[in-house]
């Protein structure tokens, strides 16, 4: 292995502190890396597991063994829920998972139970827990998730933390003045503003303060507010998302660069699917559907560049749907038609009907976002890291610059960053 002495080493156990531990993208990541690191599943979608790129001499090594990333034999899993059932339970209920491979780690499920977890309905109204910490301010709602993450870490006998957000997505809020610098965030959650900060921020705050990693799998507003930016620099603290980029999404930053590349117009994209776990009744809710909706918009015209292009994409019309159909659980279908038009202006027409599973395909984003998170931590890296927008859908990025959507070009930035970590530059020829 390669190492930058800058980077310290991934020694002693990593407790990763799932917000909606009971949910089921956490259950799948949870019940994933239990029985990987048995030896009774492979990591399959797992880029940090996985994935190999090219050196400066030509030789192709696993990512694995360039960076030093913390081992799955080393993490702790933990964390918050608004349901009190532990992992087994709730991987049950999620339906995800079949019973045969939950029975492969059952008792370490059984162990992982959550913590009570920081809500406020008003930001979900289609959950009813009740396993719910009692919160005089959102101040106080800080106070109380720093100390869980505080307790955790010893009763765990945990070198570092990271927090990631794998819980249900939030209604929409739009950014205010409150988050625009650290003083006027705290100012706003000791003076109680439930209306302007989420118990996400909270979660956000909590983990920032007590210098762990944050990762944003859901599309909330929550660490992606200048306050919080400038809060993570000041810790030294990596904070990474927002919303894993799982399955139409990853279709359309893989379909649209094509398009472009090709010189072809677009003039229409339909996106539209249907999905029956909790996260699609929470979905169903239109306030929290817009929190998805602002997310999932903005990837076609970041890559296509209409006003570059306006003979080819100055009138592209889109439209993304999220329909709440119990029956398919978390086997999400999803349609995508895409209209578009080549030679003399002729129109065509492509078809995508993806039949994914969300969970599957989310589990191994959650772990990479949370072990690169980690690792960008020991390399003394912190504030929006952008090189992990190839995970996300609404990739995070400061006000002066715009994000990459295009998944060629994300993969190209994750690789930079790691040759960069250990002072390498790209092959001199096709990377
Ligand atoms: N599955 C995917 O492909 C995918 C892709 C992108 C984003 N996401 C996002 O990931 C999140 C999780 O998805 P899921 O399918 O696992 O949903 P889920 O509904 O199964 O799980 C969410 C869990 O979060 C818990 N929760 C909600 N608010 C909480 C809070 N304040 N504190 C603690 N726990 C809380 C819920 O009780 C639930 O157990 C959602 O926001 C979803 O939009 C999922």
């Amino acid at each position: 292995m390669i190492i930058n002495k800058s980077i310290k080493p991934a020694q002693g156990r990593l407790g990763v502190l799932v917000v909606g531990v009971g949910g089921a993208v956490s259950t799948t990541l949870i019940t994933g890396v239990l029985t990987i690191r048995k030896g009774f599943k492979k990591p399959v979608g797992s880029i940090t597991q996985m994935a190999t790129m090219r050196m400066q001499d030509g030789e192709e090594k696993r990512i694995k063994d360039i960076v030093p990333l913390a081992e799955l034999d080393d993490i702790v899993f933990g964390g918050w829920d608004l349901f009190p059932e532990n992992a087994y339970d709730a991987a049950l209920y999620a339906e995800v998972l079949k019973e045969k491979d939950l029975n492969l780690v059952k008792d370490e499920l059984q162990s992982i139970s959550p913590m009570t977890a920081a809500f406020d309905h008003n930001f979900a109204k289609r959950l009813n827990g009740t396993h719910v910490k009692q919160c005089a301010t959102r101040w106080d709602m800080v106070e109380q998730l720093r100390e869980d993450i505080r307790s955790f870490k010893v009763a765990n006998h945990c070198d570092r933390v990271v927090v990631l957000w794998a819980a249900s997505t939030e209604i929409y809020l739009p950014m205010s003045e409150e988050h625009m610098t650290l003083a006027a965030l705290e100012k706003a959650m000791k003076e109680n503003n439930t209306a302007v900060i989420a118990p996400s921020m909270c979660y956000a705050y909590a983990a920032i303060a007590e210098g762990a990693p944050f990762v944003m799998g859901a599309p909330n507003l929550c660490v992606d507010i200048p306050a919080m930016w400038e809060f993570a620099k000041q810790m030294n603290v990596p904070i990474a998302g927002k919303d894993f980029k799982s399955g139409q999404t990853l279709m359309k930053t893989v379909l649209a660069p094509m398009f472009k590349t090709r010189m072809l117009g677009v003039s229409g994209w339909f996106s539209t699917n249907i999905l029956g776990n909790r996260d699609g009744e929470v979905l169903d809710q239109p306030e929290n559907f817009k929190t998805k909706e602002v997310s999932k918009l903005s990837v076609i015209d970041n890559i296509l560049e209409p006003e570059k292009f306006p003979d080819l994409y100055g009138d592209v019309y889109h439209k993304v749907r999220i329909n709440y159909y119990p029956p398919r659980k978390d086997n999400k279908e999803a349609w995508d038609n895409i209209d578009i038009f080549g030679w003399m202006g002729y129109p065509m027409e492509i078809k995508v009907n993806f039949l994914c599973r969300d969970s599957i395909l989310a589990a191994p984003i959650a772990l990479d976002l949370v072990l690169f998170s980690d690792l960008a931590h020991r390399a003394g890296m912190c504030g929006i890291q952008t090189w992990l927008s190839f995970f996300c859908k609404s990739p995070m990025h400061d006000l002066e610059h715009q994000p990459v959507h295009d998944l060629f070009t994300q993969w190209r930035m994750v690789k930079e960053t790691i040759r960069n970590m250990v002072g390498e530059t790209a092959p001199s020829y096709l990377d």
